[in-house]
């Protein structure tokens, strides 16, 4: 992983492969952005000249290279796009990205220091942050040398190092990096080397780093328990489904959250079988768990004063002689039965389960995250995730924290005449599938079922941004994204600081 230091040095004296800086659209062409000053100086103020000759325009995204000329002790200045000359100040999610596509592009270099806007301890963090999450790398399946390295240390220059608020603004963007690095990691791994048991492992072993309680149901448990859900849609692999809670609680919490997440080591589609162009990324289907695994971790570092439960909801979808068919009806955990029609509609079966269960707890909230449906893709594309809920202002509250963490989502209704295709006509108290119509809200409306009276719950469908199939942009690289866990991370530290939920 990369290493992240801060210094009050110079761009210019600082020792480093490369010194990166920010440019931006003026309205007469580039305007180098504040943290520029010295590597301006050192190119006798023709900086601008020359990166505009180079091509560059300032747009969000761009990088260009520039050999330093004599007094800059790095060897290259890399200039990265703000998008519009902003004078009061560039926007985080701007600095996050202009971090992220710098370390990028020097994949491969030992030390670059970020010359970037970095006067607020929330610009240090958005830039530090934006560094460590561009830095990211995959390389467990490559061979030796054929991986790119990621930069293997940034040096963050700003003139506020000193400062309490920086401090903690750095810590988090740390913390923030690594778990969101790991959770990548594990929707990146390839479903035969992360199954539901070895996924459990990983949250035992995590646990026992960071002092979290954690315990594993096992395939015996679950049927003792009564774990329909799970154990129906795990019937058909070899590989046996688990339920983990990864706990952490703090003396002074005066909150409990319960976040859920989906655990779908590889989604085939069980007897339902998907059609090839369909199953290729499925790995990336236990995304959500690897979220809220993230997230409960990252509140256990950073101390937040508040109680957060992980439930990872484990298990494998595969089509076998034992694999449960269109047509079986389930008992789920808490007694309530449901006619699968669809072997494919999964998720809303692990996650019943798991979202009776954690109410058992009565956490004053359940955040479940989940890559649920197709439909919810189709209705808002592969970078924001929808968000519902049992209760307007925790979607709206949801939706605010996401913006405010440089995630995109939007609220979606549950619209109750939705309900009527699962609950009618069938043998059992509810169907797993229902309307075609609006399928990510009716996916919502199944798991609201389920939710225990008086608990305020609300849905991230992540299916979108949770793999990112495109070109690398930003600080978001091919595969994983670690999407929803700054999300969630930001709803606990909101909900340990007291604002209402
Ligand atoms: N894991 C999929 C949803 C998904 C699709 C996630 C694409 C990421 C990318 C989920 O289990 C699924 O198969 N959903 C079905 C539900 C349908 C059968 C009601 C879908 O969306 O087609
Ligand atoms: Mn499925
Ligand atoms: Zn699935």
């Amino acid at each position: 992983m990369t290493a992240l230091s801060v210094s009050t040095s110079s761009a210019a004296s600082l020792r480093a492969d490369a010194v990166v800086i920010g440019v931006a659209k003026g309205p007469k062409g580039i305007v180098l952005a504040p943290g520029a000053e010295a590597v301006s100086e050192a190119f006798e103020g023709k900086l601008a000249e020359v990166l505009t000759t180079l091509g560059a325009t300032g747009a969000e995204g761009e990088a260009v290279k520039v050999p330093s000329p004599a007094g800059l002790k790095a060897a290259l200045v890399l200039a990265v796009g703000l998008g519009e000359a902003a004078d009061a100040g560039y926007g985080l999610e701007t600095l996050r990205r202009a971090a992220g596509v710098a370390a990028r592009t020097l994949g491969g270099s030992k030390k670059a220091a970020l010359a970037l806007p970095a006067e607020s301890a929330d610009e240090v963090e958005a830039v530090a942050l934006g560094g460590l999450l561009g830095a990211y790398s995959f390389g467990t399946y490559k061979g030796n040398g054929s991986a790119k390295e990621p930069v293997g240390e940034l040096v963050l220059l700003t003139v506020r190092k000193g400062s309490k608020d920086a401090k903690a603004a750095v810590e988090r963007a740390v913390v923030l990096g690594e778990e969101m690095n790991r959770a990548r990691d594990l929707v990146n791994t390839a479903p035969n080397d992360l199954n539901p048991k070895g996924f459990a492992a990983i949250a035992q072993a995590a646990g026992k780093e960071h002092g979290l309680k954690v315990e594993v149901l096992d395939e015996k448990a679950l049927l003792k328990g009564g774990f329909g859900g799970l154990l129906g849609v795990g019937n058909g692999s070899a590989n046996p489904p688990r339920l983990v809670k990864v706990a952490y609680t703090h003396p002074k919490a005066k909150a409990s959250l319960a976040f859920i997440g989906k655990g779908i080591t590889y989604d085939s589609g069980g007897i339902s079988l998907k059609p090839a162009g369909h199953n290729e990324t499925m790995k990336c289907d236990m995304a959500g768990a690897a979220a809220v695994f993230a997230a409960v971790v990252s509140a256990k570092r950073l101390g937040l004063a508040v109680n957060v439960t992980a439930w990872l909801a484990l298990a494998e979808n595969m089509p076998s002689g034992t694999a449960t068919r269109p047509g079986d009806v389930l008992r789920m955990y808490g007694g309530k039965t449901v006619e699968v029609l669809n072997t494919d509609a999964e998720g809303r079966l692990v996650l019943a389960d798991a979202i009776v269960r954690a109410g058992e707890e009565n956490p004053d909230v359940i955040v479940d995250v989940a890559t649920l449906t197709g439909a919810m893709m189709l209705a808002l594309g592969s970078r924001t995730f929808g968000v519902m809920a049992n209760n307007d202002e925790l979607r709206e509250t949801l939706h605010t924290v996401a913006g405010e963490a440089g995630e995109q989502s939007w609220p979606m209704p549950l619209p109750a005449e939705l309900r009527k295709g699962m609950t009618e006509s069938t043998i059992a108290d509810l169907a797993n599938m229902g309307e075609r119509m609006g399928g990510g809200l009716v996916a919502g409306l199944f798991l609201k079922e389920f939710v225990a009276e008086g608990i305020d719950w609300a849905h991230l469908d992540i299916a979108g941004p949770a793999f990112h199939e495109g070109a690398p942009f930003g600080y978001t690289p091919k595969g994983g994204t670690a999407s929803a866990v700054r999300t969630l991370v930001r709803f606990a530290e909101r909900t340990a600081a007291g604002d209402k939920a």
